[in-house]
């Protein structure tokens, strides 16, 4: 892998994001295939098109429907049918322009295309920039299960432009939030003692804490870029969160619950746990909740939704024969993999969560 300082490029300039995308475009392809959502296509589009034009290469935009319900096989199929269509061969670039969404079905798509073809990442959401065009995690939803088909497969590079959140909705903005607040309590306190300190992230100049961020995504990453021990930190707050998101968008339809907003809320059940099992100090555990609490609302789980999504949680991938293994935190700063957490201690968290809607 590529070292962090050449892989993820983040910039405020425009100019100086065009021509880091510029030296991409080169001769070596034959030519390129820009994915995107509708929105990201509307709002972001227009500050590459011009470089594109410029470097002469055929290019070709595949639009798709914003919105979970886009990282599907089904939406990747007629896609694998127009680069096959459009003459996409070994020497084709894909460019994925959008969220998370975006840059995980981008992604997926050109690692299966001809055995894998170069894909570069140029995030538009605060989610993106900080997490998902990072690290190279290219997975859709299949059957109701969050990213359950997918593969490592690292973008050529990540380009990065502040320019984009200024049309980003607060409420996707707060769901990077979460996954910044993620960052800190894995791995740094003081960062995640800063960030709290923001009232309203959707006001400042996001641009240091984009990068620090993104930062200690890609050292976790460069030292286990498998998945065998630290990368599951990462996991943290995702384990329920992510049977959270499963549950509610199978119940009330998609994007009911954002993947952000799920993870808001599992990391307050995760620190509740963390809490009970792993020493994680009362003082702490109460600032962690504050904190998640003071950016989003509580979501609507009552008693009638814990077997619906204590369901989802066995087709997590971090539980193993049968048993749940939980990214923890010890402290703030410090996580711990691979706990083993009860069905009840499970139970026990939605409770506690459910109390304070
Ligand atoms: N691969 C990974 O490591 C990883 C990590 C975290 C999350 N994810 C995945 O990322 C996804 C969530 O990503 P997301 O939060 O970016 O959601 P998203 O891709 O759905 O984008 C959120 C919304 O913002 C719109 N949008 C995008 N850019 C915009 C812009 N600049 N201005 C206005 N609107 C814009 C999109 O059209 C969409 O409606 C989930 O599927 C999650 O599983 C993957
Ligand atoms: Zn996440």
């Amino acid at each position: 892998m590529a070292s962090v300082e050449n892989y993820f490029c983040f910039y405020n300039v425009l100019e100086k994001f065009q021509a880091e995308l510029e030296v991409h475009l080169n001769e070596k392809w034959s030519n390129v295939f820009i994915l995107a959502d509708e929105l990201s296509f509307k709002h972001c589009f227009q500050y590459i098109e011009v470089v594109l034009k410029n470097s002469k290469l055929p290019f070709h935009c595949i639009t798709i429907e914003p919105g979970e319900n886009s990282k599907s096989f089904e939406k990747a199929i007629p896609i694998w049918s127009t680069l096959k269509n459009k003459k996409a061969d070994r020497n084709s670039l894909m460019i994925n322009l959008g969220g998370g969404v975006v840059t995980d079905l981008g992604g997926f798509i050109a690692s299966a295309y001809m055995r894998g073809i170069s894909f570069l990442n140029i995030p538009t959401t605060l989610l993106g920039m900080v997490d998902a065009a990072l690290g190279g995690k290219n997975g859709i939803d299949f059957e109701g299960a969050k990213n359950i088909l997918g593969f490592i497969k690292q973008p050529l590079s990540i380009l990065s432009f502040s320019g984009f959140l200024k049309t980003l909705p607060k409420r996707q903005l707060l769901c990077g939030w979460a996954e910044m607040l993620k960052h800190g309590l894995i791995a740094d306190q003081h960062h995640f003692e800063q960030l709290i300190k923001v009232n309203n992230p959707k006001q400042i100049d996001l641009s240091d804490w984009i990068k620090i961020s993104a930062n200690i995504k890609m050292k976790i990453v460069e030292s286990d870029p498998d998945e065998t021990a630290n990368r599951k930190k990462l996991n943290f707050g995702h384990t329920i969160g992510h049977a959270i998101e499963s549950y509610f968008n199978a119940k009330l339809g998609q994007d009911s619950v954002l993947h952000g907003e799920a993870v808001a809320a599992g990391i307050i059940l995760a620190s509740y746990i963390s809490h009970q099992t792993c020493n994680l100090s009362d003082a702490e555990y109460q600032l962690i909740v504050n904190a998640t609490d003071q950016y989003f609302d509580r979501l609507k789980i009552t008693h009638a939704d814990f077997d619906g999504i204590k369901s989802y949680l066995k087709y997590d991938k971090k539980s193993f024969a049968g048993a749940n293994r939980m990214v923890l935190l010890q402290s703030i700063g410090h996580a711990i993999i691979d706990v083993h957490v009860t069905d009840e201690l499970i139970q026990e968290s939605l409770i506690n969560y459910s109390k304070n809607v």
